[in-house]
């Protein structure tokens, strides 16, 4: 998997710009299930202060600038091709509300967030599995030390192996006092027989516990520390 910014220009510049497929109703749809859940938890008229990481092409960004109508997002990403991919499609109105800057989620200087205009909302959506365990962990760490207040939203393919395990994932966050809010399946795999029942697949995901494990790829996550000030809608 990519790391660092060289190689994820390279990457990009192998598959055309987009080697997820951006267009595709599976990533659509699961960009949409995102805003769901986060928005399920903010109220969206409040002056919310998004820190998004990785945002790619700014599809995420988007959505979150058009649901909160007073939030401001800073988005940070480690690729440059991406970080000109996210400035040129918020051109227009979005934009005034919007910072892209580009950084690493590991070594970024939380610090530097200055224009604080409300409650901090972390986003690493599908993009935390990109850097190693033990920077994962200090990611957290850090997120969690910094923002007591805030709600941290991760979301990612859950595999012990190769992406995000969800028993450490709740563990990094339970051994610093904070608590898993609420997971929510937001993609099955893609399994041939399923492929004409996605939905009804991701419904059983998300009730039946034993077909999760068999069959969920994406997932999402929210996080809170115990005294939270912000309020759940
Ligand atoms: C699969 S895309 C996810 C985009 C978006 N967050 C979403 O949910 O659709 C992963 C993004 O994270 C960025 N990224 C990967 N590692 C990163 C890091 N260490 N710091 C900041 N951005 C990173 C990549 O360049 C890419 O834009």
């Amino acid at each position: 998997m990519a790391r660092t910014a060289e190689e994820f220009n390279l990457l990009y510049e192998q598959t055309n710009g987009d080697p997820w497929g951006y267009e595709s109703r599976y990533v659509t749809d699961r960009l949409d299930a995102s805003l769901e859940f986060v928005s399920k938890y903010l109220p969206n008229a409040q002056p919310l202060q998004f820190i998004e990481f990785g945002p790619f092409d700014g599809s995420f960004t988007r959505r979150i600038l058009g649901h909160f109508e007073n939030a401001k997002v800073l988005a940070v990403e480690i690729s440059d091709h991406a970080v000109a991919k996210v400035r040129k499609n918020l051109q227009g109105k979005d934009q005034g509300r919007a910072l892209v800057v580009q950084g690493d989620l590991v070594s970024f200087d939380l610090n530097s967030v200055t224009a604080k205009p409300g409650p901090v909302v972390i986003l690493a959506l599908e993009c935390i599995y990109y850097v190693s365990p033990e920077e994962r962990a200090r990611v957290i760490a850090n997120w969690t030390c910094h923002y007591p207040d805030a709600f941290i939203f991760i979301s990612g393919p859950i595999n012990q192996d190769r992406y995000l395990d969800e028993s450490w994932l709740i563990e990094q966050f339970g051994v610093r006092g904070w608590s898993l809010v609420e997971s929510k399946v937001l993609t099955v795999r893609h399994v041939p027989i399923l492929g004409r029942l996605r939905r009804t697949s991701l419904m059983l995901a998300n009730v039946l516990g034993s077909f999760k494990r068999r069959f969920a790829n994406q997932s999402i996550f929210v996080f809170k520390a115990a005294n939270a000030q912000l309020k759940l809608k």
